[in-house]
């Protein structure tokens, strides 16, 4: 068994050298089956590799929170500009129109809330067969590496890959930082590629310093949160930033439906994950776009 101390330290990421040519469009994925290829690429834009996901599942811990208080008024204005939506089948069935072609990244884990200290033990809250019905093209499980609840949320995680696998249904692995652990370049490197080890087809994580270490370290592809709103223009340069060091895009709430206009950032955001637009571009995007509501 590896041990915890004495390790050397881990360095040799190859930051600047490219990985091996793949086939399928979506990093580490060459080799699974057809219908896991055609739900990754409902999420991953072929042409751009990368996805716009719009998180709203806020609700799930947080109940009504900023920004989202009416789902049925908020969501659809954002839809055309976005991949993914990923919310609670809560939500998506009570207030989301089914027509949308859009995918969905399932929120499938549950079990606490903002009222509790330690928010890291949670269940698996929707079995496979909803996720079927939901028509899942991913399947979000959080998991609290380091904290109370790391061991459950892990169980959590295999056993949903496990039934994603399946039925060729990809999970998306959430990275949480519970409150005693703190968002450092060592603790996404450490719990990204764990997950990625476990099997989750996508992972979901915080931008930190030397964020292309993360990325290069996990061999499959990550998203990034926004976490708590931003200026505008920094959410963009953050987007901007994680895009240049190896993300495959974002999985954004509180920077997109906080903005002042919500619509007008999705599309901010949407120029730089998809045509590579700089921050400043794509600030002055946001603005104009501003300016004709
Ligand atoms: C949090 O409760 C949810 O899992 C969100 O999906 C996640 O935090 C991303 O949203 P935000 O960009 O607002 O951090």
């Amino acid at each position: 068994m590896a041990e915890k101390d004495g390790n050397k330290t881990a360095k040799d990421y190859g930051i600047g050298i490219p990985s091996p040519k793949q086939t399928f469009h979506v990093k580490g994925m060459d080799n699974v089956d057809w219908g896991m290829k055609n739900r990754l690429s409902r999420i991953f834009h072929p042409k751009s590799g990368h996805t716009v996901m719009l998180a709203f599942d806020h609700g799930y811990i947080m109940g009504s929170t900023a920004g989202l208080e009416r789902l049925d008024l908020v969501i659809p204005p954002l839809v055309p500009y976005i991949d993914v939506l990923m919310a609670t089948r809560g939500a998506l069935r009570a207030a989301i129109s089914p027509s949308y072609n859009k995918a969905v990244a399932l929120r499938c884990s549950a079990g606490s809330s903002v009222l509790k200290d330690d928010m890291s033990t949670e269940v698996i809250g929707v079995n496979i067969e909803d996720a079927i019905r939901m028509n899942a093209s991913c399947m979000a499980i959080q998991t609290f590496i380091g904290s109370n609840g790391e061991c459950s949320s892990i169980h959590n995680l295999v056993r949903t890959i496990d039934a994603g696998n399946r039925y060729g249904i990809p999970t998306l692995g959430v990275v949480a930082v519970g409150k005693e652990m703190a968002r450092t370049t060592k603790y996404f490197l450490l719990a990204t590629r764990m997950l990625a080890e476990f099997g989750a087809q996508i992972i979901k994580t915080y931008y930190c310093d030397e964020f292309e270490k993360v990325t290069a370290a996990c061999p499959v592809p990550i998203v990034i949160a926004g976490g708590k709103k931003l200026p505008e223009a920094d959410a963009l340069k953050m987007a901007y930033n994680a895009i240049q060091e190896g993300a495959s895009g974002v999985d954004m709430g509180r920077n997109i439906f906080q903005a002042e206009n919500s619509t007008a950032m999705v599309q901010a955001v949407r120029a730089i994950v998809h045509d590579g637009e700089t921050p400043e571009k794509a600030y002055d995007l946001y603005n104009t776009l501003k300016a004709e509501k």
